[in-house]
């Protein structure tokens, strides 16, 4: 076949320190789905991925767990592998960053943009932590915002107040790692003259390799002027170390797309198959990133840079998602809907999540909505009561009176050839990814199977010996119908239609769409899906709410789930100065330019007080208007970036959306003193 096409496809590479969740599913669910669908039609594809193993989270936390990272990345990526396999993701390769392919070509590639003038380096200061003897990336310091003041902030921006500001503005810093006191040190640091591209890259935006979305974005960050990007770190880091360096290391995100190449170089190696005739800079192969939209900076500028420096060609597309999120607001651990690969495997059949996920998606990034209502009901009305329904109703009549053998004619060619024809669009809708859209195609062709069976009802045909025979060919033709809409449903669920394939005796390719089995045996019919039982859900989301606790109770410092130690011990008249009041919320609304804050007017009985509170996270300004919390009226008030802020309201919970504000019980009234 001379069309056929040679395809690499890959999915956004996992860190290697932390289980896959729900979120991970979406991107390699949408990427399995195209895969499968390019090679059912017959081309060359190829999906590959690996584990992101390096960076200072990955070596602290493996410190933490008293093993090495090799140790810790490992452990992880067998785990990874295990879940995506379970989800049915069909990889031809799962490889590791931390590998001697990568390394080879991490090298090769710096070596190359170093010789063309690309890498310039510069000695720049950074904060250090003097008893780890490590330069600390912003993430792990913590200090007191030098805007408005609030303490325990971290380096690269205020909770309270939102400011954004550089790690050695902080006052008074500490080193999460040791608690020391950073020092500012000089260190030299290498630097991707990423402006060197600008051309190139402004043509390549407009090339069709993004999503339009995609190209705006992009567009606004060239406005914005490119920024050379800082690709070393210093020693210790887990990682590649810089040719012609003693102690410099590749910063985790230089080494992690080429990990996709060192993934497909670790396949070609085994399978025999030619690096160059994907990667070569004249390669008419296609590549395409699969990858979520926080990444797209990484995807769409630095890694097309680098691959045209280095002197490879560029990808074809990248086709960026949007978020996952339940029942309507961010995976929340509290709520129990951050849920585990593993957890959600312990409960539920991968496959209700590759169709729900399939029939939402688009090729669009928005962020896409699991409503674990919707959920359990969309899939038992199509899968069960729909697609499998149709083989259940035909199935019996075609095994007892027909001994297994379908019909030698068709009853009804128009109709067969309506399922036929569709299949073209639907071919078109899968290849740009727009999934949703082709699943509500073969929905609409599964009802009008479904009409054609209860109009024709063959269990009463079936009773008389004249009307036999067209029992035989209604059902013949049921049959025929369920076989086409197995063929466009293979991609999304590959274990349901292997059931079918034994069913049917045949072996389904996407041309078999077009071919009507008759005189054909199939095999007797067994249950091909069991309808999703709520209680199963809510066995997921109870335990899921488990992994909290247990991780709750297994705490590393370092996340944001963490308990806090214990304060310092006061004596009772530093507690006795502080003027707990009840306050009525009697206004609450958002604050423009502020990330986190909302402004509150409280009612403590005969006075107001102005409020900033970091709560936005957690409520909307209708969710607290008419609510009574407790304040601390006498704390001094500050001046905020957005006004005074006269007081505090006191909240428990580790942040984000998981915050609650003490909420006293109706009677309380405002002004009245908590002791
Ligand atoms: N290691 C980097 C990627 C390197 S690729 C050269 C990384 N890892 S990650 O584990 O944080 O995320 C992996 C992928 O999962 C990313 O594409 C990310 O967008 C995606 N998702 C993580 N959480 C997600 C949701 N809640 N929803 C949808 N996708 C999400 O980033
Ligand atoms: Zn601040």
């Amino acid at each position: 076949m001379s069309n056929k096409r040679k395809i690499l496809a890959t999915s956004a590479l996992p860190y290697a320190n932390g289980s896959l969740h729900l979120g991970h599913l979406l991107e390699h669910i949408q990427t399995d789905i195209w895969v499968r669908f390019q090679r059912l039609r017959g081309h060359e594809a190829y999906y590959v991925c690996a584990d992101d193993a390096h960076g200072t989270p990955i070596m602290l936390k493996a410190q933490q767990m008293g093993i090495t990272p090799e140790e810790m990345v490992d452990q992880v990526q067998k785990e990874h592998m295990a879940d995506f396999a379970d989800f049915l993701i069909e990889f031809d390769n799962y490889h590791s960053t931390h590998s001697d392919e990568n390394k080879t070509l991490a090298e090769l590639i710096y070596n190359r943009l170093n010789d063309a003038g690309h890498i310039k380096s510069k000695v720049i200061e950074q904060l250090f932590d003097p008893e780890k003897e490590m330069f600390l990336p912003d993430r792990f310091v913590k200090g007191t915002c030098p805007k408005c003041k609030a303490v325990d902030q971290y380096g690269d921006s205020c909770d309270a107040c939102g400011a954004t500001y550089s790690p050695t503005e902080l006052i008074t810093p500490q080193s999460s790692v040791s608690g020391a006191t950073p020092i500012l040190k000089e260190s030299e640091h290498f630097f991707f003259q990423l402006p060197h591209f600008s051309d190139m890259l402004q043509t390549w935006l407009r090339s069709g390799a993004l999503q339009e979305q995609m190209a705006n974005k992009l567009q606004e960050w060239f406005e914005e002027g490119l920024q050379a990007w800082d690709i070393s770190r210093d020693a210790p880091y887990f990682g590649f170390q810089i040719p012609g360096t003693e102690n410099k290391y590749f910063y985790v995100w230089l080494d992690a797309p080429i990990g996709y190449m060192g993934s497909f170089k670790n396949m070609c190696d085994k399978k025999g198959l030619d690096f160059d005739t994907y990667w070569a800079k004249d390669s008419d192969a296609e590549v395409y990133h699969f990858i979520g939209k926080d990444i797209i900076y990484f995807h769409s500028l630095f890694w097309p840079a680098m691959l045209e420096g280095a002197g490879f060609r560029k990808p074809t597309a990248i086709n960026a998602h949007g978020f996952l999120t339940v029942n309507g607001t961010k995976m929340s651990k509290s709520k129990g809907t951050f849920v585990k690969a593993r957890t959600y495997l312990d409960h539920l059949q991968p496959e209700y999540l590759r169709y729900y996920f399939a029939a939402k998606l688009t090729s669009r990034v928005d962020d896409l909505d699991l409503n674990l209502e919707d959920f359990s009901q969309r899939v038992n009305s199509d899968l069960v009561g729909k697609f499998v329904n149709i083989a259940s109703r035909c199935a019996g009549f075609i095994s007892k009176q027909f001994d297994g053998k379908l019909s030698d004619s068709i009853i009804d060619q128009a109709l067969a050839d309506e399922f036929v024809a569709a299949g073209d669009k639907i071919a078109e809708l899968y290849e740009t990814r727009e999934y949703g859209k082709a699943i509500r195609e073969i929905m609409a062709l599964a009802d009008k199977a479904n009409v054609f069976i209860a109009d024709e009802e063959p269990w009463v045909l079936a009773k008389a010996e004249e009307t036999k025979e067209r029992a035989h060919q209604v059902c013949s033709l049921g049959i025929n119908l369920f076989k086409i809409l197995a063929v466009y449903l293979k991609p999304v669920l590959p274990a349901l239609t292997a059931k079918v394939e034994s069913f049917l005796n045949i072996e389904l390719q996407w041309s078999d769409h077009a071919v009507l089995l008759q005189g054909h045996a199939i095999e007797k019919f067994k249950p091909l899906m069991q309808r999703i039982e709520p209680k199963k859900i809510e066995a997921m989301v109870e335990a899921s709410k488990e992994d909290l606790a247990a991780q709750q109770a297994a705490a590393a410092p370092e996340t944001e789930l963490s308990k806090d130690p214990i304060s310092e011990e006061i004596e009772y008249p530093d507690f006795a100065k502080v003027d707990l009041r009840i306050a009525k919320i009697a206004k609450a609304e958002h604050v423009e330019g502020a990330d986190k804050l909302l402004k509150l007017q409280l009612d403590i009985g005969g006075e107001t007080r102005q409020v900033f509170a970091g709560i936005k996270s957690a409520y909307s300004p209708e969710q607290l208007e008419g609510k009574l919390t407790v304040m601390v009226a006498n704390l001094k008030p500050r001046k905020m970036r957005f006004g005074m802020s006269e007081g505090m309201v006191l909240a428990a919970g580790p942040g984000g959306e998981d915050l609650w504000i003490l909420n006293p019980e109706d009677g309380a009234q405002p002004g009245m003193r908590v002791k």
